[in-house]
């Protein structure tokens, strides 16, 4: 067995930072499995191209074969599964690729892994890790006064996208206690940071500010999120993976719960300060309600206590400091922007919001 670790998903949002932060922070090289779906970017990654610490292997985590053929290549110590369809509302508008990926998928990268895991020395075999990245959308939504959830709150996920994570949870849950495979699972709050696909809240709501775009908020935009701030999320999956207690839930919080309303007039804001336009005027005036999501869950949080207590992790960006850094960063790569507005991304657009009365 080697000092590599695989990352799967490892061109898309959060992978990308975790790789990045990864190679800045530790030393062991990183094998990034990831099919480049839609979501997936190389470019995230362009910093890396020529180091040799780090590969890209274009595949599917569905393709047994594929997985089992890397695995034996590179002997990876540890597996960082981010592998995911990822939007909520691309799995209402179609549900079956999140089952293919994020279940059967998970699924078979689960099955390989268990194999090649099975015939490794003692010492290897020991030290070995599979982490799961989740979500803290399988518990569903919280009531107003409700206290956020703790690690072994029931399951109760009420879209496609998280029955699909919720369905994965439990599938690696069985590996671990069905054959003793050494997982972990991190479940975490909405991420925002640089490289989020503009699909996403606050991508979206930042681009369409800087050019006088309509503001699409679903519903009475009074739904609220926990934010975490993407490489806070990145350092606390580095802790886990090295310090967690094997078959063991940790919930990554931001401890920064807000409305959706307040993040988006917190966005118009910024973007004024930072690239005032007499033609546009104020951005808050570009807020438009729109038709509301199906089955929207009203509110999510996450206690992050045990994180705190067992791995001494807490987030450290608040969410008005991360905001900022975010906002700043989509403002200052308007090339990155423009390269994944393209046709795939503009069909979704269209798809998304003219159904929703936004144009
Ligand atoms: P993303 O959609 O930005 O990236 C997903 C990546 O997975 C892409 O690079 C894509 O090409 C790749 N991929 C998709 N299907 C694949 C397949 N079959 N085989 C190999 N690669 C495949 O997602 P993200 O926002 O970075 O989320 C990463 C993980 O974190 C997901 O598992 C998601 O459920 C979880 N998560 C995300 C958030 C969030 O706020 N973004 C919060 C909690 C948990
Ligand atoms: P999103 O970024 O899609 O994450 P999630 O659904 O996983 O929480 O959305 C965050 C919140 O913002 C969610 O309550 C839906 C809402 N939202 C809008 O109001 N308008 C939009 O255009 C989008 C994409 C999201």
């Amino acid at each position: 067995m080697r000092d590599t670790i695989l990352v799967t998903g490892g061109a898309g949002f959060i992978g990308s930072n975790f790789i990045l932060s990864w190679i800045r922070e530790r030393r062991s090289p990183v094998i990034n499995l990831d099919l480049l779906t839609y979501a997936g970017n190389p470019a995230n990654l362009a910093s890396l191209e020529d180091n040799r610490r780090y590969r890209l292997a274009v595949g599917d985590i569905g393709d047994a074969q594929f997985v089992a053929n890397l695995l034996r290549e590179h002997q990876p110590r540890a597996i960082v599964h981010f592998a995911a369809e990822s939007h909520v509302d691309r799995s209402i508008a179609s549900p079956e690729p999140f089952i293919r990926t994020n279940v059967l998928g998970t699924q078979i990268l689960l099955e390989e892994t268990r194999r090649y895991w099975a015939e490794l020395w003692d010492e290897d075999r020991q030290a070995f890790r599979f982490l799961h990245v989740s979500t803290d959308e399988v518990y569903g939504s919280l009531g107003p006064g409700d206290r956020p959830f703790t690690e072994g709150a029931a399951y109760a996920p009420t879209n496609p996208y998280a029955a699909s994570k919720a369905a994965a949870d439990h599938l690696v849950r069985a590996y671990h206690c069905t054959w003793g495979l050494p997982v972990l699972i991190t479940n975490s709050s909405n991420n925002f940071g640089p490289y989020q696909f503009p699909e996403k809240l606050i991508p979206l709501m930042t681009l369409n500010a800087l050019e006088g775009q309509p503001l699409p908020v679903y519903g009475d935009g009074l739904q609220s999120r926990d934010w975490l701030f993407v490489e806070d999320h990145c350092a606390a999956i580095r802790t886990v993976l090295e310090n967690g207690r094997i078959g063991e839930t940790y919930h990554i919080g931001g401890n920064s719960e807000r409305r959706n309303l307040d993040v988006v007039t917190a966005i118009c804001d910024l973007v004024d300060e930072m690239r005032p336009d007499p033609a546009i005027g104020p951005r808050r005036k570009l807020v438009t309600f729109v038709e509301d999501r199906p089955g929207h869950d009203r509110r999510y949080a996450l206690d992050a206590a045990k994180m705190a207590r067992e791995l001494g992790w807490r987030p450290s960006e608040d969410f008005d400091s991360g905001l900022r850094k975010a906002v700043r960063w989509y403002l200052d790569h308007p090339a990155w922007a423009e390269s994944v507005r393209t046709g795939a991304y503009l069909d979704w657009i269209r798809q998304n919001y003219v159904e929703r009365g936004a144009s």
